[in-house]
């Protein structure tokens, strides 16, 4: 349904996000935060960056933390381009299994495998995370890295989902935001949100325990997330002139991006929470 690859001036657009399921379209959209129109284009309008979400860098760094043992099994759902499963591959030895839905992102993610000689050890497939992505229910490591809601409504939701591919005492690495202290919890930008203490109860609501916390404020990492909305706004910029019917969407989107940058940088703060899975039944 949303596939096309239509001329624009130098050729063709060399990525296309080719997904059936106008369902499934919808909530990958929203965890990009772009009308689910734009998915044709989003491989070109973040073709300059590896990280979509989550910083690859500060995911190895809250990974030392864990215990992971050798040969450790790795899910990354949700995975993007793969920056953060390769770089933990290659930080940890680890295997990994990344899932996406979005097809030009896995096969950017293989190719990468491959030049980094991970290709072993790292695969990567198109798919729904919320489905049953995997016959193996027993990994070490579950990630969700800067994927919103897509798997419940709230912290304690998500877990209970992402809990069920870790064995007890296995980890599970999420990136998400919450609410700084003293902000008004009913402004419209923040529907859905909560603040540190909920949302550290809820993580932990299932018998899981939170074992380190890293919070994404300090201003090298605002300058990342700067540097990745420079960006996109660039290649917006560049790429609506091309797509005269999409040009208004694609105007929004880099407004989006900036706004939420804006709100990382006042009354939201991002961070990786790593959680050890405890013993209870899913
Ligand atoms: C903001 S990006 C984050 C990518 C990566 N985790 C990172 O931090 O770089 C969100 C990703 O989730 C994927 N996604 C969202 N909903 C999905 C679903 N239901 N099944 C598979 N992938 C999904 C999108 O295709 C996109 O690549």
């Amino acid at each position: 349904m949303f596939s096309f690859g239509r001329p624009s001036g130098g050729g063709y657009l060399a990525a296309v996000a080719d997904i059936d399921d106008p369902e499934l379209a919808c909530v990958v959209a929203a965890s990009m935060d772009a009308d689910p129109e734009l998915l044709p284009v989003l491989p070109s309008l973040l073709s300059d960056l590896e990280d979509l979400g989550a910083c690859a860098a500060d995911v190895v760094a809250i990974l030392r933390d864990a215990e992971l043992p050798p040969g450790a099994r790795g899910l990354d759902l949700g995975c993007g381009k793969g920056a953060a499963a390769l770089a933990v591959a290659e930080t940890f030895g680890t295997s990994m299994l990344g899932i996406d839905a979005i097809p030009a992102f896995v096969e950017h993610a293989r190719a990468r495998a491959h030049a980094r000689q991970l290709a072993q050890r790292c695969v990567f497939e198109v798919g729904d995370v919320r489905g049953p992505v995997s016959r193996a229910t027993d990994f070490d490591l579950a990630m969700l890295l800067a994927l919103g809601d897509v798997l419940g409504d709230d912290p304690s939701t998500t877990v209970l989902a992402l809990r069920r591919w870790v064995r007890p005492g296995g980890y599970m690495l999420i990136d998400d935001a919450f609410v700084a202290d003293g902000v008004d919890l009913d402004d419209e930008d923040l529907v859905g949100c909560h603040d540190h203490a909920t949302t550290v109860a809820a993580l932990q609501a299932h018998g899981d325990v939170i074992v380190s916390e890293r919070i994404i404020d300090d201003p090298d990492k605002k300058g990342f997330y700067t540097e990745m909305t420079a960006r996109i706004a660039e290649r917006c910029r560049v790429l609506a002139p091309q797509f005269p019917d999409l040009s208004e969407a694609i105007r929004e989107y880099a407004e989006r991006q900036q706004h939420e940058v804006a709100l990382l940088e006042g009354p939201v703060v991002g961070a990786l929470w790593l959680l050890r899975r405890g013993p209870s039944p899913s």
